[in-house]
């Protein structure tokens, strides 16, 4: 520590942070990248950024990195260390303490031990806007005053940026969480042992929600959502959908489950070649209780001039829409999609991403959409990202962006 390498990486960090807030429109993506930085600096455990609802006047994280992974949780102004810190405009520090735990810190109810924590205002000219705060240094050395000096600067400079660009947070709203994992994992044989895929994972779904698992090949979402979507068994931990406990389920639940619940889509369209795209519709709708019209989801995607053609007529983007049209005409609660554009042309993937826009819009449906590609996590109202089966951070997306403006 206090190394001159160290002390040409916080300036760096600085600049990289200042680049960061200039040039990303959106203030949230600005949050996020500020956060990383600095808990990257610090060799944090984790972090989270809260802003104030002016009207509630309650704290909401609305990003978070590392092991908290902040769901359904606000804070009173003037409370707790966030509280205290937006109120005063003050920074706080809490150094190691010996054995133990930093007490009453809401962190508990997320099973983390707060050993040392800074948290710093998110002071503008005239108003402080929420804090930041970082959590356990890996290392467990405190927090010297050059880096509390430097994180007080970041986040004014983020501060700047966040009033620039209007950002508001709303505490008013209560999400109903509809699926939930806790410690969840899985691990595959391999050769003599096994391989552990997902390394515990916590993560709550809101319904109606539209949610992006975003991460790179390999790292666990396919086999994440196929955990969820009844399609595999975890190894260990929980899962609980819509108040059920489905950790270990029979196969006929699973079953009914994914007949009467789910709604899929995946990069392969699995289309029946010798159905038209409406009877292929059709052909779900019948194994459902309560299906839409095969010709209502055929319009819903935008292809009812296109309602008899079989499969081999179609583009892919064509036939990408009759396999969403699958996913819809069972009403389902949830709707997967697993790299649903990874198959398609850039101009294909947004006309394809407009119509899971529309669903999210028009049904008001839970959708939890799987991609490897940042650009398209923008659409999400949250996007969690996993890195080498773990969950590495949350994103709320304030302001959600259209397909049409997305660009890669
Ligand atoms: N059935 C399986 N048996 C063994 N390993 C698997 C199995 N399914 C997935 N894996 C491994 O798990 C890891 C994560 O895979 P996956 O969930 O498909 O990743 P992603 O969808 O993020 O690309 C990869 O290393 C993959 O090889
Ligand atoms: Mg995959």
């Amino acid at each position: 520590m206090g190394s001159a390498n160290y002390k040409k990486r916080m300036t760096e960090v600085l600049w990289e942070l200042l680049d960061n807030v200039l040039n990303t429109e959106e203030p949230l993506n600005a949050l996020f990248g500020s956060l990383e930085l600095l808990a990257g600096l610090m060799n944090c455990e984790g972090g989270a950024v809260w802003l104030l609802d002016t009207e509630t006047q309650r704290l909401v994280p609305v990003v978070s990195i590392g092991k908290v992974q902040f769901t359904d949780i606000s804070v009173e102004n003037g409370l707790g260390v966030e509280g205290i810190v937006t109120a005063s405009g003050q920074s706080v520090v809490v150094e190691s303490t010996l054995s133990g735990n930093y007490p009453g810190s809401i962190f508990d109810e997320y099973g983390l031990k707060v050993q040392n924590m800074l948290c710093v205002p998110l002071k503008s000219l005239a108003d402080t806007l929420g804090c930041i705060q970082l959590i356990n240094r890996r290392d467990g050395a405190g927090f010297s005053d050059e880096e509390q000096m430097l994180c007080r600067q970041a986040a004014a400079l983020v501060a700047f940026a966040v009033e620039e660009q209007g950002c508001t947070v709303s505490a008013g709203e209560k999400k109903e969480v509809l699926i939930s994992l806790r410690g969840v994992t899985k691990e595959f044989p391999s050769g003599e042992g096994v391989i552990r895929v997902l390394k515990g994972i916590d993560l709550d779904i809101y319904r109606d929600e539209f949610v992006v698992i975003l991460g790179e090949s390999g790292c666990g979402k396919s086999t994440l959502v196929n955990i969820i979507a009844g399609m595999d068994h975890l190894t260990d931990g929980t899962l609980i959908i819509d108040g059920k406990d489905f950790s270990s389920p029979t196969e006929a639940e699973l079953t009914r489950f994914r007949r009467e619940y789910l709604g899929f889509v995946f990069q392969q369209y699995n289309l029946m070649p010798n159905l038209t795209a409406q009877e292929n519709v059709k052909y779900i709708a019948e194994l459902v209780k309560d299906p839409m019209r095969a010709a209502d989801a055929i319009a819903k995607v935008g292809l009812t001039d296109r309602a008899k053609n079989f499969p081999s007529m179609l583009s892919g983007g064509q036939q990408q829409r009759v396999s969403i049209a699958r996913a819809i005409v069972k009403n389902p609660k949830i709707i997967f999609a697993d790299e649903p554009t990874a198959a398609l042309d850039y101009r294909t993937s947004i006309e394809v991403l407009e119509v899971f826009e529309q669903i999210v819009r028009d049904r008001g449906s839970t959708v939890v959409m799987i991609t490897h590609n940042p650009e398209i996590a923008r659409m999400a109202n949250r996007v969690i990202k996993l890195r080498n089966g773990r969950v590495s951070s949350v994103r709320v997306n304030l302001r959600p962006a259209q397909a049409a403006e997305l660009v890669w």
